[in-house]
């Protein structure tokens, strides 16, 4: 199973960088996705990766094997490259059964019958598609469809798989289940996984780890917990995360190596740092998750109740103070009305600091409100 290197890999049509100066190391067996909105550069990376786009620059090994260089003028075609793929445009062999195309591609590699029946009676149970084995594509569901497309990409085990956005076309249950089965399979097939979405959910649960882009350029590349915890700066902070973390302006200045004082929604705080930080602003964005924010009756900030948004097993509370709206996230269904008075604290050590004219993570650290 193969380590994939990237170094310096950008891409480039006319004056327009699709993929700027990407670098990226994808450790062997590992889930790693490619996340961003629409335009990211995302199904460019990894076209260039999977070698179906040729980077302008730079270079993309497999292991030790250099498979593209701009520089040593080496470009391997996909087809050498070992690689299973799916992309968010797949097609499906339309003369050929559901069965017919899961099992194309193994005897293709030459696999025993026996064993190719074997395959394909696992694949179509996992994708749920049993039912559907005698039919053509064209007498299923576009949902349908891309089921059987994961399928016949993943019967033959291969030791990479790129999938760009393979759960697109299903509603929200079956994508849950098939998000199930995605990471169970990557475990049993011990194969190295690149997933392109642009849901953000999707790569929290998914991933092993999460290269996040923005315009071609790279944010972040963690573990979800990470990206989520330490995000790397304040896109990285808004773009993980429903309800998005809360963004506050503040003012700062620093006490000691490890704290300051903060003005902020009309109070004064001190921001105790879990470690010594250094601020050359007084500028600051504090970045507070919904879940950090939980109402209480003694809470020591007060705000009033913008809209609430019971979803049943939790609730976001929008909360108004000082013209600012922040979102807080309860266990459980309740329902305040409209402009009610809230209070509620900021708790944990989870707080972020961010720079906020370079919009780095400077700090995290805890922030008590003083009364
Ligand atoms: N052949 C091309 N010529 C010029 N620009 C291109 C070409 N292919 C892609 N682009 C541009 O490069 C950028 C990245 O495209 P890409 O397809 O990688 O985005 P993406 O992150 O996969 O987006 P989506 O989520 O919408 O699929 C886009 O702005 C796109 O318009
Ligand atoms: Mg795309």
């Amino acid at each position: 199973m193969p380590r994939i290197t990237l170094k310096n890999v950008t891409k480039q049509w006319g004056k327009f960088i699709g993929v700027n100066d990407l670098n990226l190391d994808i450790e062997d067996k590992s889930f790693v996705t490619l996340l961003g909105s629409s335009g990211c550069g995302k199904t460019t990376t990894l076209r260039m990766i999977a070698g179906l786009e040729t980077p302008t620059r730079g270079e993309i090994r497999f292991d030790d094997k250099i498979v593209f260089s701009s520089e040593k003028n080496i470009n391997i075609p996909p087809a050498k490259r070992e690689v299973g793929f799916l992309f968010q445009n797949y097609a499906l062999w339309p003369h050929m059964t559901v069965t017919q195309n899961i099992a194309f591609g193994l005897e293709t590699l030459k696999w025993k019958k026996n064993d190719i029946s074997v395959r394909v009676a696992e694949m179509l149970k996992t994708m749920k598609i049993e039912q559907f084995a005698q039919r053509y594509p064209s007498e299923l569901s576009g949902g349908q469809q891309q089921r059987v497309a994961i399928a016949r990409t993943l019967a033959p085990k291969p030791r990479v798989l790129f999938m760009d956005e393979p759960l697109s076309n299903l509603d929200a249950k079956l994508r849950g289940e098939m998000r199930t089965e995605l990471k169970r399979l990557h475990k049993d097939m011990g194969s190295t996984f690149v997933y392109v979405t642009h849901d953000q959910l999707e790569a929290m649960t998914l991933s092993t780890k999460i290269c996040l882009m923005n315009e071609g350029v790279l944010q972040q590349y963690a573990p979800p917990l990470e990206v989520y915890n330490r995000p790397a700066n304040l896109f990285v902070a808004d773009f993980v995360g429903n309800p998005a973390m809360n963004i506050v302006d503040a003012r700062a200045k620093k006490l000691s190596p490890t704290t300051a004082e903060i003005d902020f929604l009309g109070c004064k705080a001190i921001f105790q740092a879990n470690e010594a930080f250094d601020l050359n602003t007084e500028n600051i964005s504090l970045g507070i998750r919904p879940e950090f924010l939980p109402i209480s009756g003694h809470g020591l900030l007060e705000g009033q109740a913008y809209s609430t948004l019971p979803a049943g097993m939790e609730t976001t509370v929008k909360i108004k103070i000082a013209d600012e709206i922040l979102s807080s996230v309860v266990f459980g269904a309740i329902d305040y009305e409209t402009d009610a008075r809230i209070r509620f604290n900021i708790t944990g050590n989870g707080i972020l600091v961010f720079d906020r004219k370079s919009g780095l993570m400077i700090a995290s650290g805890r922030v008590d409100v003083q009364e």
